[in-house]
């Protein structure tokens, strides 16, 4: 089955075509990064008026790439929550004047489920059930993968998504957005105990994240280093950082994972790129004889591949969606109310 994928959530223009929901034939990708990054995050009105700008020919790239016709698609996926409203409009309703143009199934993806779809593509014989990681700039997400559509949050960030921290960190720092990476590649070179940083105190559920605290101190560090005078360490800063953030995430997503009584484990979104967050979750699932799945880096962050992946899954369940032009964007349904 070939499905056209669109993802629009955010500030990624992406689409694709998959084959079987496993093999991916062409992806791209038109990135708002040099627009966006003199503003220090997402404008959410450009962000929207670039994905109108862009939709036609990034879809077109990809028919040429394969050499595929539009009546060669079988299905039309997109992302339709949650994320940025103008931005998902733009995906919804090209995906809509698309699928009833050529007659397919149009299938609408959570973009959780989506970032946790990406690691089948990675490893086709991965099946549920597992405990999904999802950490981007976005979500902070454990949970609970019990089949292809059965979902159950275990814990979820009460404030700050970690992404989003990174790119605050990376911006107090004097990094340019998005972040993450430029954190992660100076924490390598810094030492993880050159500043006391404290470990956020979990909540009612153990597995929920607080992150807000943690970027605070962060922040007030390097403005106290500052009023005084003195010189900042990137490098020890960074690391310092990250070293409780990937503390953080490796500790409750193994815990949940044995809680639960699973023995896989997968992680995805934009922050499962991370260095020490990959490094830290193996190491510690080996010592509980866990196994841990992750998509490539270019899966990890949004993309449309991972949509379609999804939409497969869904698509071979039974899940198909008879009302195509009703289909509306939403900004905030959760995973469990998709
Ligand atoms: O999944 P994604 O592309 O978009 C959302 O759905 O949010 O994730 C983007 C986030 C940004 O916050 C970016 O700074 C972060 O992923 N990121 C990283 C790394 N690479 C990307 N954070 C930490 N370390 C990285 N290596
Ligand atoms: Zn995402």
């Amino acid at each position: 089955m070939i499905i056209l994928a669109i993802e629009s959530s955010c500030d990624d223009t992406s689409v694709s075509i998959v084959k079987d929901g496993r093999t991916v034939l062409s992806q791209f990708t038109n990135s708002q990064i040099d627009v966006h990054n003199k503003f220090g995050g997402v404008l959410p009105d450009l962000a929207a008026r670039k994905h109108c700008e862009f939709i036609s020919a990034v879809t077109q790239k990809n028919l040429d790439a394969t050499g595929l016709n539009l009546s060669d698609i079988d299905v039309v996926a997109v992302t339709y929550a949650p994320g940025l409203i103008g931005s998902l409009l733009v995906g919804v309703n090209f995906a809509k004047a698309l699928a009833y143009s050529i007659k397919k199934p149009l299938i609408p993806v959570h973009h959780i489920k989506a970032h946790i779809a990406a690691n089948y593509i990675t490893h086709p014989d991965l099946k549920p059930p597992f405990m999904a990681l999802v950490i981007s700039g976005g979500h902070t997400h454990i949970i609970e993968v019990s089949s292809y559509y059965n979902f159950k949050i275990i814990g979820k960030t009460q404030d700050d998504a970690i992404g989003e921290t990174y790119d605050k960190v990376a911006r107090v720092l004097n990094f340019p957005y998005p972040g993450g990476l430029y954190v992660d590649q100076v924490a390598q070179l810094g030492n993880p105990e050159a500043y006391k940083l404290p470990y956020p105190k979990a909540g009612v559920n153990p597995f929920d994240f607080s992150f807000s605290g943690l970027k605070t101190s962060v922040l007030n560090l390097v403005h106290n280093i500052k009023q005084k005078g003195l010189p900042i360490n990137h490098n020890d800063i960074a690391a310092s950082f990250q070293h409780i953030a990937s503390t953080i995430v490796s500790d409750k997503l193994i815990s949940a994972t044995i809680k639960s009584n699973l023995n896989k484990i997968t992680i995805s979104g934009g922050v499962a790129c991370n260095s020490e967050v990959r490094n830290k979750i193996v190491s510690n699932a080996n010592k509980h004889n866990l196994n841990v799945f992750m998509p490539t880096p270019d899966l990890c962050t949004d993309n449309a591949s991972m949509v379609a992946s999804q939409a497969y899954n869904q698509y071979i369940s039974g899940y198909i969606y008879n009302d195509n032009l009703r289909l509306n964007a939403n900004s905030s349904i959760t995973i469990e109310q998709d």
